[in-house]
């Protein structure tokens, strides 16, 4: 019996991965290279941090570590050149990489919308916005070069809709000046349409251009938050780390040949009501 090819088979093929040492990161590169596809992990501070990550599993054949700073468009020149010079250019490309305020953040940076740092919001754009399109100008463009490839945009349910400040009452009541912050939403929704902007650019040379939207990922929040949050969830609960991997590996494969421009979204059904 002659076995139908897998569409979803991603073995062979090149994926650059940003921000691949952070909690999702770790699990994309982690799910590509154990369907046989070559993962290339670029972030910051990669020497100091790759150990923690990745311990012995580094020294498996489908990683590469490359410092890179998505804020840099020489530094990314750097690590494209790395990535070529081992394995070729690349054929897919996660645009993960990105700074949040997590609820732990310093004061400033979760107070009240009047009071945002001008600073913060610099930082969040640069990294999450900024990041993105250098990322696509270095990767994307040589991928459009070679005449194919998928860039996979990672966002947010914060970038669809606003935060829910009501799930941040609890700390307000215990004296808090707490506000899920402006910055990380409206850097989200950047990403909505460079996503469709080059979508539509690249269509012409075989590279689509798509949107992975996320909803909250467990990660030990405290007890009040995740009653608050998961309250707004039909599901009823946070993702776990591992819940997104298979929209990557469909968007890094052939099973979505016919889609680009696209928004996909994982959020357990926060969005549905
Ligand atoms: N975790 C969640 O609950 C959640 C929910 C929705 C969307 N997302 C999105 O998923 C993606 C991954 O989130 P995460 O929770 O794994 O984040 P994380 O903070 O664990 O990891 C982010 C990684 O990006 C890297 N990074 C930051 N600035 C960089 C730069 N200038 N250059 C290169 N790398 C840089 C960090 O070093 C880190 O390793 C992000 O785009 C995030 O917005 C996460």
């Amino acid at each position: 019996m002659i076995t139908p090819p897998d569409p979803f088979d991603v073995r062979g093929r090149v994926v650059v991965v940003t921000g691949g040492l952070g909690q999702l990161g770790r699990q994309f590169a982690g799910a590509l290279v154990g369907r046989g596809a070559q993962v290339a992990v670029v972030d910051l501070d990669i020497a100091a941090r790759v150990d923690a990550t990745y311990g012995p599993e580094k020294a498996g054949l489908g990683y590469f570590f490359v410092e890179g700073d998505v804020t840099s468009r020489a530094s990314l020149e750097r690590a494209l050149q790395q990535i070529e010079q081992r394995w070729g250019p690349p054929y897919a490309l996660v645009n993960n990489a990105a700074l949040d305020s997590p609820p732990g953040a310093a004061a400033g940076e979760n107070g009240p919308f009047e009071e945002y740092p001008e600073a913060s919001w610099d930082r969040v754009m640069e990294v999450n916005a900024k990041g993105v399109f250098l990322a696509c100008q270095v990767f994307g463009g040589r991928m459009a070069r070679a005449g194919r490839g998928s860039i996979i945009n990672i966002a947010s349910i914060y970038g669809l809709v606003s935060p829910d400040q009501r799930i941040y009452e609890y700390r307000r009541r215990g004296g808090e000046a707490f506000f899920k912050p402006v910055a990380y939403s409206a850097s989200k929704s950047a990403v909505l349409n460079l996503t469709r902007y080059l979508a539509t650019y690249w269509a012409p040379h075989g590279v689509r251009v798509n949107t992975l939207t996320f909803a909250g990922v467990f990660n030990n929040q405290d007890e009040e938050f995740l009653k608050g949050y998961c309250a707004k969830v039909p599901l009823g609960r946070m993702a776990r780390e591992d819940e997104y991997n298979g929209a990557v590996i469909f968007l890094c494969s052939d099973a979505s040949s016919y889609m680009t421009g696209s928004n996909v979204v994982l959020d357990g059904g926060f969005t549905a009501w």
